[in-house]
């Protein structure tokens, strides 16, 4: 080990290391505060003035990220946050977690990544260890983070470090968040793998060591395409028991009663968040530069990004069993964050859906606790939707309810006593009932002969 190199690692051991994170969302605050909760002085630097203000403040805007938590740890001065990149000259280590979207083509957007490690690289200095986060193709890390940082003419494995950890932040998990979950580290030297993974060893439980930064890259695109292509499996079966008129949720709760060698995946309305639908594309893009036809993903691709049409056609079906059209229906979409119990709309299917749903003549409004309200440019509906409250009255002058997100703060009881007509993507509702539609599964028993209780005022 190199004197350099024993400085930093004596910085970390001792908790003396001034630890910085750049790009303070979903993945870069909670662990800026993990940081800084276990002994490091924690910097976040983030080109977003908001952020910076409300962590000044003391108010998180991430919900996995208490707002007494950061309270706490900005009055010990363990953290603070900049727009200013400027502190870079200061810190030991800097952490990138910057968005990597991908471009209309499908092709990865590195312009957050390459701005971020430019602003980084004006101020690097020897001994400073860098590692990349942002999800990414493998070879983004030697290819791209490290000629920038070379330029001004520091070495990496040498004058500085340089690795890849991947985020495997999974936001509303109540049993598994950053602390609790096994950290994988790739260097471009051994030396780098040895400092990043002591700096990871002071604030997270488990660090798995792997031999390069391009197989720590490979793992995080393996666990996602692993989820895609699973999910749009479980999507194909979903529409494929539509059609056999068997009951898709029944089938997978039955088959994960199988002890080994299975693992249930649930259909939906289609992909969402930042991860799962743009992750995979990453990869086949870096495969296509080797000539290599990524066939799963592509087939993933196309199953899931066909749900949404498929959620739309089965609130049709169902409209039409009530002997109503989709074009004038009122459809009030019950859930429109990507995910159960979290406000993130990116990706969101129920955005799609939203939109298709407009396009055939439809009113749509939605309700989701998480999301007060919808920007015009968020969906093809073309003007700003606020978020209704679920309950009897918005209900009366609804014809079909879609749960797109089965949020546990719902009252499904209300939902299935006042709707007319719901279309539960989630199998949100577990009883069978006539006016209840689940996507994957066959027509409920009576929903022709069904007829909605007459409202309170008609029945006087
Ligand atoms: N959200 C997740 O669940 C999740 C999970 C695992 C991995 N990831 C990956 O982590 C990365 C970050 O995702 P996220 O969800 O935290 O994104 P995010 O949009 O919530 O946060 C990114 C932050 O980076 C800031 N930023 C952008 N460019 C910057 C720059 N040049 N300098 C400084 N700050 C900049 C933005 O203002 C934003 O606050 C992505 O690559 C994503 O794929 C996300």
């Amino acid at each position: 080990m190199t004197p350099i190199a024993e400085q930093l690692l004596g910085r970390i051991h001792q908790g003396r290391a001034r630890a910085g994170v750049v790009g303070l969302g979903y993945v870069g605050l909670p662990l800026a505060v993990e940081f800084a909760r276990h002994g490091l002085t924690c910097t976040g630097i983030d080109l977003d003035d908001r952020k910076i203000a409300a962590i000044a403040r003391g108010e998180s805007y991430i919900p996995d990220v208490p707002s007494e938590d950061l309270r706490a740890l900005l009055a010990a001065r363990r953290l603070s946050a900049t727009t200013d990149f400027s502190v870079v000259a200061e810190l030991d280590t800097i952490n990138i977690c910057v968005p990597t979207p991908l471009r209309k083509t499908k092709d990865p957007d590195m312009s957050y990544i390459v701005s971020a490690v430019e602003a980084i690289a004006a101020h690097l200095h020897p001994g400073m260890l860098v590692v990349l986060e942002s999800t990414t193709y493998p070879g983004t890390t030697e290819e791209v983070v490290q000629p920038l940082l070379e330029r001004g003419g520091l070495k990496a494995g040498v004058d500085f470090f340089l690795a890849f950890s991947p985020e495997r932040v999974d936001p509303g998990n109540g049993t598994f968040h950053t602390r609790n979950v096994p950290k994988v580290v790739g260097g471009t030297t051994p030396q780098c793998a040895e400092i990043a993974c002591a700096l990871y060893g002071t604030s997270i439980e488990t660090v798995v060591p792997v031999s390069s930064p391009r197989v720590a890259e490979m793992v995080k695109l393996l666990e996602n395409t692993f989820r895609a292509v699973n999910i749009g499996l479980v999507n194909e079966i979903a529409l494929m028991c539509d059609t056999l008129g068997i009951d898709v949720w029944e089938v997978v709760d039955a088959a994960k009663t199988k002890p080994f060698g299975f693992m249930p995946f649930y259909p939906g309305p289609g992909l969402g968040g930042h991860c799962i639908p743009i992750d995979p594309f990453y990869l086949s893009w870096k495969a296509r530069q080797y000539g290599f036809e990524p066939r799963f993903i592509e087939l993933a691709g196309h199953v899931n990004g066909a749900m949404p049409q498929a959620t739309v056609d089965k609130i049709a079906d169902a409209l039409n069993v009530q002997k109503k059209a989709l074009n004038g229906a009122r459809i009030l979409v019950a859930g429109i964050a990507y995910k159960r119990d979290i406000n993130d709309v990116r990706e969101s299917p129920a955005l799609d859906v939203m939109g298709l749903l407009h396009q055939q003549g439809a009113r749509v409004c939605y309700a989701d606790p998480y999301v007060p309200t919808l920007p015009a440019r968020s969906w093809l509906g073309g003007h700003e939707l606020e978020s209704l409250p679920l309950d009897a009255s918005t209900l009366a002058g609804i014809d079909c309810v879609a749960i797109l997100t089965d949020h546990r703060s719902f009252d499904y009881d209300t939902l299935v006593a006042a709707a007319p007509l719901i279309v539960d993507t989630r199998n949100a509702i577990k009883q069978t009932h006539p006016h209840v539609f689940k996507l994957g599964a066959p027509q409920p028993a009576h929903a022709a002969t069904w007829l909605p209780a007459p409202a309170s005022d008609e029945a006087a």
